[in-house]
């Protein structure tokens, strides 16, 4: 949830830790601080609550002094789990005798009973968090270690004995004013990455902090201490034991992180999406059909053993997973579920080693979806992961891995990650299909020419946003906004309500259209909004029918209905007071193109609002907290 940066190079380190904080805010935006050891060995440390804006204008205001003369330094951007969101609150905590920062990402769980025994030692705390316990543990452990006279090597060993003390979720980053010139990590459950270069060295919870200065990284694996210097980079287990990271190019470059003139992160990831869909669908296939899958553990014998197929994800990936669904049963006859991430474990579900367990995270880091990969691995099933970000926990675990190439979503609501998502659902419902003979390579073939066709149709809606955007500020002030779908309309009727949640901070609901009748119409108030996602007329003509009789429903106890059909769907123009025409596009592929016009209108109302499209309230990208 927490941005971390860190670094140890031969170039003052204030400017490259807050443009890494900059880049990782997304992560978190609820506090921001910086701790720098100079070259007299003194650590100076600034903390802020709020967003970063305010860390760099105290630091303005300061004249930074002391801190930007130092090459070694760590930065953190917060969201708050243990202590609410204050200056005191703010990381990086600092040891009583002032010599080690601290900044951690992640939760302690056994923090309570540290803290108790270290007050009961004498020790005072200054701050609510879990974290301070991490500093106090590693200044104690460091004035243990009087043996060692490698001042880095010390912090190493210092924080591998603090690693073996925590439970719970953590990524730890430390300095120490006797060791300048070396920064310490630590990850377990968490995520961080090293960015590798020439006489100087980082650390951050993802690329995109240091993705201006090197696209060489290493990967760290589960429970690893990792210490930089501006010479090197060396990699040990909790337990002192030497171990190789795995190094990776990174194929995106900074300005792809970059605004590029766009108002907000989403407006261009919005925009991009035709790009990132065609990348995403890029060399993935042969000419009979055949995928090709980026990272593949699974053979065809596995696949065909697949009697079963579980999605699990959360939020906007869970509604990739309910379109998933139908396009994987349709396609391949296996049954399919789609799960909670949170709720999947916690179920017992019945697994074995022929259920395919499918994991969609775009950051890959998400605990509840990597906590139900765990226990889906524990049950021997297989784990493809569907994921956009490389190098991160959740493909790492997996049996098997498929990119979604859309680029870095900074923004914290997903759009061209979704899009993706769905794509690469898409292929893997055909592949299933074709190995288990299922679908012949001409039908496959077939989709295939379908989905090619999809980045311009996503063009085509994008060009046509004007009147949508006019609408939005038209609904700036609703109390309320309800969705409706049928089939795969249903979860874009659900992504369309958790936008506006998100954005707006408008009460939005989804329904299925035939539920309303179940009890939801009651909602329905005069001039109500409803935005009406309409299944085609051709390609389910009976589901077309029915939501075209839900429309007149909703409208008859006063709805506005806003509606979305494909361009020629004639017989919902009467019911609508607001019509937006998609092209015509093969029924489960709808999606494809459903949902831009609500993530357009979903942003605008935001804007109107007066809202940070980009950082939403108590939110963060990343949610690496169960
Ligand atoms: O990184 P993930 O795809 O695992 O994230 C899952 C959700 O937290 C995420 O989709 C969230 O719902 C979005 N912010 C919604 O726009």
């Amino acid at each position: 949830m927490c941005g971390i940066v860190g670094y140890a190079g031969c170039r003052p380190a204030l400017n490259i830790v807050v443009d890494g904080l900059r880049r990782l805010e997304y992560r978190g935006y609820d506090s921001a601080g910086v701790a720098i050891v100079d070259g007299e060995g003194d650590l100076v440390t600034e903390k802020r609550a709020g967003k970063l804006a305010n860390l760099e204008k105290a630091l303005a205001e300061d004249g930074a002094t002391g801190l930007a003369a130092g090459m070694t330094g760590i930065g953190h951007t917060r969201w708050a789990t243990h202590g609410g969101p204050t200056d005191r609150n703010a990381h990086p905590h600092r040891s009583a005798d002032g010599r080690v920062a601290v900044i951690h990402n992640g939760i302690l769980e056994n923090f309570a009973r540290l803290r108790a025994e270290l007050e009961a030692e004498g020790v005072e705390f200054t701050s609510e968090t879990d974290t301070e316990c991490a500093a106090h543990l590693l200044a104690a452990e460091l004035g243990h270690l009087t043996e060692h006279t490698d001042p880095a090597e010390r912090l190493a060993e210092a924080m591998r004995r603090v690693c073996r003390r925590l439970e719970g979720a953590f990524t730890l980053l430390a300095v120490d004013n006797l060791a300048p010139g070396a920064v310490v990590g630590a990850r377990r459950n968490s995520p961080l990455v090293v960015g590798c270069g020439e006489g100087e060295n980082y650390l951050a919870s993802d690329v995109s902090a240091f993705i201006e200065h090197t696209r060489d990284a290493i990967e760290l694996g589960q429970d690893q201490v990792v210490l930089i210097t501006p010479e090197g980079v060396s990699v040990t287990d909790f337990h002192g034991t030497p171990v190789e990271g795995t190094r990776f190019h990174i194929d995106w470059d900074a300005s792809a992180a970059e605004k590029g003139g766009y108002d907000s992160f989403m407006a261009k990831e919005i925009d991009e999406q035709p790009q990132a869909v065609a990348d995403t669908l890029l060399g993935r296939h042969t000419e009979n059909g055949d995928l090709t899958l980026d990272e593949v553990r699974l053979t065809d014998q596995d696949l065909r053993d697949v009697d079963k197929v579980f999605i699990v994800a959360c939020g906007t990936s869970f509604h990739t997973g309910m379109v998933a669904k139908y396009a994987i049963e349709h396609w391949t006859r296996i049954p399919c579920e789609v799960e909670l991430a949170s709720e999947f474990r916690y179920r017992d579900p019945v697994l074995d080693r022929s259920t395919l367990v499918v994991a969609i995270s775009q950051s890959g880091e998400t605990m509840d979806t990597l906590m139900a990969l765990r226990h889906a691995k524990e049950q021997k099933a297989r784990v493809l992961a569907i994921c956009n970000t490389n190098g991160s926990t959740i493909p790492r675990e997996s049996d098997a891995v498929l990119y979604t190439h859309c680029g870095p979503e900074i923004a914290v609501a997903s759009t061209k990650a979704f899009l993706t998502q769905l794509v690469a659902c898409y292929l893997v419902g055909l592949h299933l299909a074709q190995v288990r003979g299922v679908m012949y390579a001409d039908e496959v073939g077939a989709v295939l020419a379908q989905l090619s066709e999809m980045p311009a149709k996503i063009q085509t809606v994008l060009d046509a946003m004007e009147p949508v955007r006019e609408l939005a500020r038209d609904l700036a002030d609703a109390k309320s906004v309800l969705f409706i779908g049928r089939h795969v309309g249903y979860p874009v009727a659900l992504e369309g309500a958790l936008k506006l949640k998100e954005l707006a901070y408008m009460h939005a609901e989804g329904f299925a259209a035939g539920e309303l009748k179940h009890g939801p119409i009651a909602l329905i108030d005069e001039g109500t909004p409803v935005v009406c996602v309409v299944p085609s007329a051709r390609g389910r003509g009976v589901l077309n029918d029915k939501i075209v009789s839900n429309i007149q429903e909703v409208r008859a106890r006063g709805a506005r209905t806003i509606v979305i059909a494909e361009e020629g769907d004639d017989a919902v123009a009467p019911y609508a007071d607001h019509l937006i025409y998609v092209p015509r596009t093969p029924t489960l592929l709808a999606p494809l193109v459903t949902t831009v016009p609500l993530q357009v209108m979903a942003g605008e109302i935001a804007t109107a609002r007066g809202n940070d499209v980009d950082q939403p309230r108590n939110l963060a990208k990343s949610v690496t907290v169960e």
